[in-house]
């Protein structure tokens, strides 16, 4: 190997290290507990996400709204592509509309359509949507983040 690849090689090297644990905004670690699927699907009918969004297991409510917008979920799509996303996605919808800029699915300030439940829907039922949701998109493999175990009940008996 020449000087050049192996500068360049260690140039991937420290730039995937620092993508890995150096900013301290980075979503590593970040996993949510596993959802309830059944839940998740009530949760999904409850909040009336089905006003504005087709989903192969739910169809869309027919409404004068449905007419103007409506946003398929599922599938494999660009804009959504790993659990990340998909999380996002529902908690912080304008984030990516931001990037997009999108007329149909944005208003003029660019900020995304979708309403934001994030006052109201409770974390497990957040938990249980994205359960639902996560089986009908084909996401990149999502890896849980695997904690040790620093202190154990039982442990302590013994
Ligand atoms: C008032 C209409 C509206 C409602 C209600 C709504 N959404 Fe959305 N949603 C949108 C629009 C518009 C987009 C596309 C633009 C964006 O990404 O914000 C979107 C995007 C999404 C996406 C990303 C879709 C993709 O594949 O890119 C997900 C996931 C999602 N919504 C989930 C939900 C869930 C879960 C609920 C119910 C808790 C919900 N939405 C309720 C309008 C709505």
């Amino acid at each position: 190997m020449n000087t050049l690849k192996k500068l360049s090689v260690l140039g991937l090297f420290v730039v995937g290290l620092s993508a890995c644990g150096t900013d301290p905004k980075s979503a590593a670690g970040f996993t949510l507990p596993e959802g309830d699927v059944k839940r998740g699907k009530a949760a999904y009918v409850e909040y009336g996400c089905n006003a504005c969004h087709q989903h192969s297991d739910v169809p869309q409510l027919e409404s004068a709204l449905a007419a103007e917008l409506s946003v398929p979920l599922g599938g494999e799509t660009a804009r959504v592509r790993t659990y990340g996303e998909l999380v996002t996605s529902v908690i912080n919808p304008s984030h990516r509309i931001a990037k997009r800029r999108s007329i149909e699915v944005a208003d003029e300030t660019g900020n995304s359509k979708m309403v934001t439940f994030n006052d109201v829907m409770t974390v497990t039922q957040l938990i249980d949507m994205v359960a639902f949701l996560q089986e009908s998109y084909e996401l990149s493999p999502h890896h849980n983040t695997v904690y040790p175990v620093y202190w154990h009940p039982e442990a302590q008996d013994k």
